[in-house]
């Protein structure tokens, strides 16, 4: 951990994650901001607790790490902050304002896009006393962890992924821009992080139409075999969130799922943006 910065730190778990404490996302110094940015980098994720952060100040935090993703899902977004989804199961007018259910399942962001996500970024502006914790799996652990012999094996595999499939299983509405904007793509399923070159195993099942090469249901099964291990207990860090919390992860190198909560007594209301990531971190990826 770097001494010279005006904030202290603590990893959230051995080797991944950190939390950087006394600092105020909207009142730093450019330098304090980019020093902040390239702890997470370094490290897979980032907490900050406490912080207020309009939609705005997210957008300008949202900035610091890239561009801002293009959310699919128009109809959740924030008015006038298109880049700012609302997860959240509040009904107002009888009408969802949020997203009730993103994310329930083990994936990483935008993985069906050609440029998936660089980062996600939650700011809790509502919690639920108990449930709905945020989970993410540290894939650089998950390589060093895996078999070598096995790993080997992996080293030139590749993922199919669709985003039809993946609103279908979820029986999402699939409008016509989407099919003509989300084609299928393929991912290789061992990653080299492109800014810190750590290697990762990237295995994601959700929104996955199998193993280049491999039939199904063989495809099928290694991915759920693989995403099964990769999530074992081990290589998680639990986040139970406060209201105020920004949490960041980099899809690079985790994957991530919420827990359930009890929608009937409890809100839970989050903004989220995504950063997507540049052509040249995708060198390795193609259109199916
Ligand atoms: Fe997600």
């Amino acid at each position: 951990m770097p001494t010279d910065t005006p904030f202290r730190t603590r990893e959230l778990m051995p080797n991944f994650g950190v939390e950087v404490l006394d600092a105020d996302v909207t009142r730093e110094t450019p330098e304090t901001m980019a020093d902040i940015v390239s702890l997470f980098h370094r490290h897979g994720a980032l907490l900050l607790r406490g912080q207020t952060m309009s939609p705005a100040q997210q957008v300008t935090f949202t900035n610091l790490f890239g561009p801002p993703a293009d959310n699919p899902r128009k109809e959740y977004t924030v008015p006038d902050y298109p880049d700012v989804f609302v997860i959240s199961n509040k009904v107002v007018n009888g009408r969802n304002i949020g997203d009730p259910d993103a994310g329930t399942g083990w994936h990483y962001d935008m993985c069906y896009d050609r440029y998936p996500g660089l980062c996600t970024i939650l700011h809790a502006l509502e919690v639920p006393p108990e449930g709905s914790d945020t989970l993410l799996s540290d894939l650089c652990a998950v390589y060093e962890a895996f078999p070598a012999e096995r790993r080997q094996d992996l080293e030139d595999m590749v993922i199919h992924y669709s985003y039809i499939s993946l609103q279908e299983m979820k029986g999402n509405v699939i409008t016509d821009l989407h099919r003509a904007t989300l084609p299928d793509v393929l991912h290789p399923m061992i990653r080299r992080h492109p800014i810190n070159g750590r290697p990762a195993l990237r295995p994601c099942f959700g929104g996955t139409r199998g193993v280049v090469g491999m039939p199904n249901p063989q495809g099928q099964e290694l991915l759920k075999e693989l995403v099964a291990y990769a999530t074992e207990e081990r290589f998680i860090y639990r986040h139970k969130w406060q209201v105020g919390d920004i949490l960041v992860w980099d899809n690079n190198c985790t994957l991530h799922k919420g827990t359930p909560f009890d929608k009937t007594k409890h809100v839970r209301h989050v903004h989220r943006t995504w950063v997507q990531s540049p052509k040249e971190h995708y060198l390795d990826s193609a259109y199916a």
